[in-house]
């Protein structure tokens, strides 16, 4: 322990007292020992440091960088760790040690009420991106805090709701996310989640806080508990729970002296939470003394950061870029009044806002008009607003419409019920498309909708909740100052019933069964052959890329040797772009059940028009393996695996094949009487051994001249017969099979 000598000095009070916040958003302090307290704040996307005196929602001035929909459809951790470090900047410069975020939960349903705080619906492309925004914020000599975790998939009933899942699903797909961000990112503090899995409260869930996230991942931070998500705090303690948030009169610090004194908690586990609190501590006053955080150049980078997440849906006829000198009507209130951030405790208050409008209007000089089209304290349709809308677009070159989702429609605390825009919103479009064929859709959301218009308008742009520079960014990429590289980092489903989880989302009761299992997002729609509105993967550019090679470090590899991936890709149109190069990985054939293809790797690169580059990915063992629940690890089979490499996990442009030898034995089979003789011959212990009692036996059966003649004939006739009832087929005599198990067993043994 590394403070033992402090940790010995405190009274059994006060280390208890360490255990839980002093007030909301500070951890206790201890002035007779020297210990001073932390301020932990919102998170993720931006600094949400409560103004003295003021309401939680209303914080002092910080940047709003576009929330983590938007972030991870950049596919850019590099971007996302200078994010990151702007955060860190910031949260010195407010004074804050811990921000709270990333949030690495999968995007399980998109009806998720937080989804625009979640980055994705695969584990590699979120646990990759958190990582890097860890990274970044812990740069600047501040904590992150990774939540929450784990299995937090929906709002509904988040406090008390049990997240049936089996493991195979949580450790590929929900841990999978958290793990990658806890092994790369290495964050001080892990917040855990709200609510249960598999019935045991996540706030005291040792499987899950100490025997996964420290024992197997190797976290050596604080586990902090979501802001009231501590149920039984003793069973906290046991269960590796380090910090109850928020402090104040609702904390159990009493309990946990109780418990120790009436011997029902053992002590040392008290004190090693104090060891890693007061390493927390330490961690944290190690920074750099703060410097106020330079304002216009976040507000730059959040301009940059947005314009690189916005992803070109669809532009058919390359309408996109607006040409020079083209008369544009910008049409909808979300122009003027734009939506950037998401509901709840994530809310920033942004040290300015881009009006998109004016930014539109300042790059295309006076060629732009404006109408409302819709009110935004109303969802239903206004005739009035829509004709002096359609009247406008069909007076100019280009109608932009902005429509999404009203900040009522998607929060923390609740689910949205369905997928679509409001009405308003909905009939606009179809109008203002059947006036004027060229117009654009610029969408901000948090989540995916459904588009009923899809194929009356030419162009789509998905802005998702891009922050204060939003208006700036959705400028630079309406004409052309930007190219846009964002992918979508989910699947958009043409209807709320084609989606995974439906329709077990968001469960009955209390109970929310994971039914569709490792299926979540594309690897569902691939299984199913749904095609999706806009598949996992997607999205275009003003310029084009052509995938030209694929080569490999081997075509034969062991499962323990990394392999390298070398893609060729080339800008093959007018202008300067960025492609995300994605590589998917399917086993041909397994022995478990398994998506067809996933994604294991990804790179984003930046190409002049004719230029060409060579990208290298590297897969491990890790990419080819799937969470064996026999033998409790990680396993590869052997076999042929194919590596697609894509444009999107619609678009795949170039296969490869490639053969993996496992490392790790297959389990053996567990013999027994009822063990089926193909899972007995194809063990290759008892394989051998078992074919030769079977021929021996099968002599003077009716099968026997099969056996004899055509023995894979008869191999995969009797191959689902447990080894007890060949002798309904004149195989082993009953009397034998105990005695046949005994030199099975002994084979196994060797
Ligand atoms: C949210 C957390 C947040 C905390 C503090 C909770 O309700 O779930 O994400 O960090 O409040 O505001």
């Amino acid at each position: 322990m590394k403070h033992k000598d402090l940790i010995a000095r405190m009274t059994l009070e006060e280390k208890a007292s360490l255990l839980s916040g002093k007030d909301f958003w500070h951890m206790q302090n201890i002035a007779k020992h020297d210990i001073p307290s932390l301020t932990l704040t919102d998170g993720p996307h931006g600094v949400r440091m409560q103004e003295e005196g003021e309401t939680q929602f209303k914080g002092k001035p910080a940047t709003c960088f576009p929330t983590a929909s938007a972030l991870a459809s950049s596919w850019d951790a590099q971007l996302l760790e200078q994010v990151g470090q702007a955060l860190g900047q910031e949260c010195r410069s407010l004074g804050v040690h811990v921000l709270l975020g990333p949030g690495a939960n999968l995007k399980r349903s998109p009806l998720c009420g937080r989804n625009f705080e979640y980055f994705s619906e695969d584990p590699v492309l979120s646990g990759e991106l958190a990582a890097a925004h860890i990274r970044g914020v812990q740069r600047q000599g501040v904590g992150a805090s990774l939540k929450h975790f784990a299995a937090n998939n929906q709002e509904h009933r988040r406090m008390t709701v049990s997240a049936e899942v089996d493991e195979r699903t949580l450790r590929e797909m929900y841990l999978a996310s958290f793990e990658r961000a806890v092994k790369q990112g290495q964050p001080w503090t892990v917040m855990c989640a709200y609510n249960r899995i598999n019935g045991t409260y996540c706030s005291e869930h040792k499987w899950l806080l100490t025997d996964v996230l420290r024992t197997e991942w190797g976290f050596d931070g604080i586990v902090v508990s979501d802001w009231g998500a501590v149920n039984d705090r003793v069973s906290g303690v046991e269960a590796g729970l380090d910090l109850e948030m928020p402090g104040g009169p609702g904390t159990q610090d009493d309990e946990i002296v109780r418990a120790v004194r009436e011997g029902r908690l053992d002590e040392t586990l008290l004190d090693k939470a104090v060891d890693r609190l007061l390493t927390l501590v330490e961690r944290a006053y190690q920074a750099e003394p703060a410097v106020p955080f330079d304002t216009e150049a976040h507000h730059a980078l959040a301009r940059k950061v947005a314009s690189e997440c916005m992803v070109l849906l669809k532009n058919e006829g390359n309408i996109l870029p607006i040409q020079e000198g083209a008369q544009v009507a910008i049409i909808g209130a979300f122009a003027k009044e734009p939506r950037y951030q998401g509901g709840g405790s994530s809310h920033v208050t942004p040290t300015r806002l881009d009006v998109p409008y004016d930014e539109c209007a300042k790059h295309l000089g006076n060629h732009v008009c404006y109408a409302d089209g819709y009110r935004l304290d109303t969802d239903e349709a206004d005739d009035k607003l829509i004709a002096d809308a359609v009247q406008l677009a069909k007076t100019a070159d280009v109608a932009v419409v902005f429509a999404g989702l009203p900040e009522r429609y998607e929060s923390e605390g609740y689910d949205r019920q369905h997928l679509s825009l409001p009405p308003a919103h909905n009939r606009l479009i179809a109008a203002i498309a059947a006036a004027q064929p060229k117009t654009v859709v610029v969408l901000t959301n948090g989540a995916p909708v459904e588009m009923p218009w899809v194929n009356q308008v030419p162009a789509i742009i998905e802005a998702y909740l891009a922050g204060q520079a939003f208006g700036g960014a959705i400028a630079d990429v309406l004409t052309g100052r930007v190219n846009p590289s964002g992918k979508l980092a989910e699947t958009f489903p043409v209807k709320l019933e084609h989606t995974p989880a439906h329709p077990f989302f968001p469960g009955e009761g209390d109970i929310s069964e994971y039914r569709e299992g490792i299926f979540v997002g594309y690897r569902y729609y691939d299984a199913k052959a749904i095609e999706p509105l806009f598949p996992f993967g997607h999205g275009l550019s003003y310029t084009s890329f052509a995938y030209t090679d694929v080569d490999v470090s081997g075509e034969r590899i062991r499962d323990d040797e990394p392999l390298e991936v070398r893609i060729r890709v080339t800008n093959t149109g007018p202008r300067p772009g960025k492609e995300v190069v994605q590589l998917y990985v399917g086993d041909d054939v397994a022995s478990v059940i398994r998506p067809r293809k996933e994604l294991k790797a990804f790179a984003k690169v930046e190409l002049q028009p004719g230029e060409e580059k060579t990208v290298t990915l590297v897969l491990d063992k890790r990419a080819f393996a799937f969470w064996d629940l026999q033998c409790s690890q990680w396993r590869v089979e052997s076999g042929t695996f194919t590596l697609s490499i894509g444009s999107s996990s619609r678009d795949i442009r170039l296969t490869k094949q490639v053969q993996v030898e496992s490392t790790s034995p297959r389990p053996p089979v567990h013999v027994h009487a009822n063990a089926t003789i193909g899972d007995l011959l194809t063990d290759p212990q008892t394989g051998p051994v078992l074919r030769g009692i079977l021929q021996e036996a099968m002599q003077s059966s009716p099968l026997g001249g099969m056996a004899e003649h055509d023995p894979e004939l008869f191999e995969a006739f009797i191959r689902y017969t447990p080894l007890s009832r060949t002798a309904t087929l004149g195989g082993i005599p009953r009397q034998s099979i105990q005695q046949v198990i005994e030199r099975l067993r002994q084979a196994q043994e060797g």
